[in-house]
């Protein structure tokens, strides 16, 4: 960062500003990224002053001309940017003047920067909800691709971690597809939000020049405008929002990382990852470590963390701007970030992860994952589901007391507790019998997984 010498804003100032004040109070070193979305909200701004009249047309076209120029400089990485003068919007405006002279100065007519940083933040935002979209939909896709080929894959479904009921790894590999669905519906829904003009609300007042804030939000794409000025400049509920839909998005992935994580251990074996996505120890060379999904659990900590350092920035906070709501740039931007980044790299290992269809199967056979099934058989028979629960519970008993599975049982086993069980049971007992039978909407049937995974198909489109 070089220094500039003056600031746009020290008519009335008879002292220096200290230079740790300067840079205390300076926000340009990071929210230069907004710098694309100010230029464009400027070019709208003045646009839409030359037409009313409020300035000339010609100075209009110059501080347009200027702005494109800048956009070109910053686009190529050679624009100087100053912390003294503090912010992304000033160091702007002031290389305007440099460039186009006494014209530029009439850039800031009827704005202030308070509804110009709400502006660029919005559109900041907007720019990066749709990316995001975009990279869920790319994730959904390689979900959907992976849980295609695992529509007869049996693996153990779990709860409290333990094997409860058998299922196909293509409805496991759904479950996580649903969830994906909801944070993008989230962040459509939230979007909705953002894509409002605070623009013409100037400092917090609104402004005395004949403005016409419909054109401005025409211009730059925004489907609504804030309707009251001192909302308009304070109101940060769409970053909450946001980070809030960012922080359900992480919470699910690392639920799939910490799954990911367990089966790829030795002890589960279910997947491999991909090498390219692990990385080995310095001391132990046979471990494989499952990196990225580990740091993508550990990044959820930083978005929730982002979440309540912006719901606590907000707290008690008076109408309408204040300076605090300068910290709202590095949460959100790092919130972004961080999306983007995990996304990304799931959007590229999911579709790579490597069943192992034999060990989880195997998995399945050992944790007496068709208890249910005959519980469900008996009631079929006649019996209350209490009753057949119990009985299937001493049955369990005695399998856990030889050593073998349910369907290890004789029949004769069977019938010292229920006079009902013939020999029809075995079928019932089969991993492959007990998911087919959960044919409903919802269930895990490879047929029903396979139309859940069409449903799919054809709303992404
Ligand atoms: N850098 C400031 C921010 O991010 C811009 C708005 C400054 N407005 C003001 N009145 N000091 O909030």
């Amino acid at each position: 960062m070089s220094q500039g010498n003056e600031k746009l804003w020290d008519g009335r100032f008879s002292e220096a500003t200290d230079a740790f004040v300067e840079a205390f109070t300076a926000s340009v070193t990071f929210d230069f990224e907004l710098a694309l979305f100010d230029i464009d909200g400027s070019v709208a701004h003045a646009t839409m002053l030359g037409r009313c009249g409020i300035i000339g047309e010609e100075t209009a076209e110059a501080i347009i001309k200027g702005l494109n120029e800048i956009r070109a400089d910053i686009e190529a990485g050679i624009f100087k940017w100053s912390v003294q003068l503090e912010d992304v919007h000033m160091n702007i405006e002031a290389a305007l003047t440099d460039r186009i002279g006494e014209q530029g100065k009439a850039l800031h007519t009827g704005r202030s920067r308070n509804d110009q940083v709400a502006t660029d933040v919005r559109m900041y935002l907007r720019h990066n909800i749709d990316l995001i979209l975009l990279q869920i939909q790319h994730l959904q896709r390689g979900l959907l691709n992976l849980a295609e080929g695992h529509c007869e894959t049996i693996m153990p479904g779990f709860t409290h971690l333990q094997v409860a009921q058998p299922v196909v790894f293509g409805h496991h590999l759904m479950a996580w597809y649903e969830m994906l669905r909801r944070d993008a519906d989230r962040l459509q829904d939230c979007r909705r939000r953002v894509n409002t003009l605070p623009l013409g609300a100037a400092a917090l007042a609104g402004t005395s020049f004949p403005i016409d804030r419909a054109m401005v939000a025409d211009l730059l794409g925004f489907e609504a405008i804030a309707e009251n000025s001192l909302d308009a400049v304070s109101d940060r509920d769409f970053a909450i929002e946001f980070t809030s839909a960012a922080s359900l998005l992480m919470m699910h992935l690392s639920r799939w990382s910490e799954e990911m994580i367990l089966w790829a251990s030795p002890q589960f074996a279910f997947i491999e990852l991909p090498d390219r996505f692990c990385t080995g120890s310095s001391i132990m060379p046979q471990k494989k470590n499952p990196d990225v999904p580990e740091l993508v659990r550990g990044k959820t900590a930083r978005v929730f963390g982002s979440l309540m350092a912006l719901l606590t920035l907000m707290k008690s906070q008076p109408l309408a701007y204040n300076k605090d709501n300068q910290e709202d740039k590095e949460p959100l931007i790092d919130t972004v970030r961080t999306l983007k980044d995990c996304l990304r790299a799931f959007g590229d290992m999911i579709p790579n992860i490597k069943a192992q269809p034999d060990n989880m199967r195997a998995a399945a056979e050992r944790g007496f994952a068709t208890a249910t099934d005959l519980a469900d058989y008996l009631v079929r028979k006649g019996l209350a589901f209490r009753d057949a629960h119990h009985v299937v519970g001493r049955l369990v008993g005695l399998a856990v007391e030889r050593g073998v599975d349910l369907s290890e049982l004789t029949l004769a086993d069977f019938e010292t507790e229920s006079d009902q069980i013939t020999d029809d049971v075995y079928a019932v007992l089969t991993l492959e019998g007990s998911v087919a039978a959960r044919s409903h909407l919802g269930g895990t049937a490879p047929d029903t997984v396979r139309a859940a995974i069409t449903r799919a198909k054809h709303q992404l489109g």
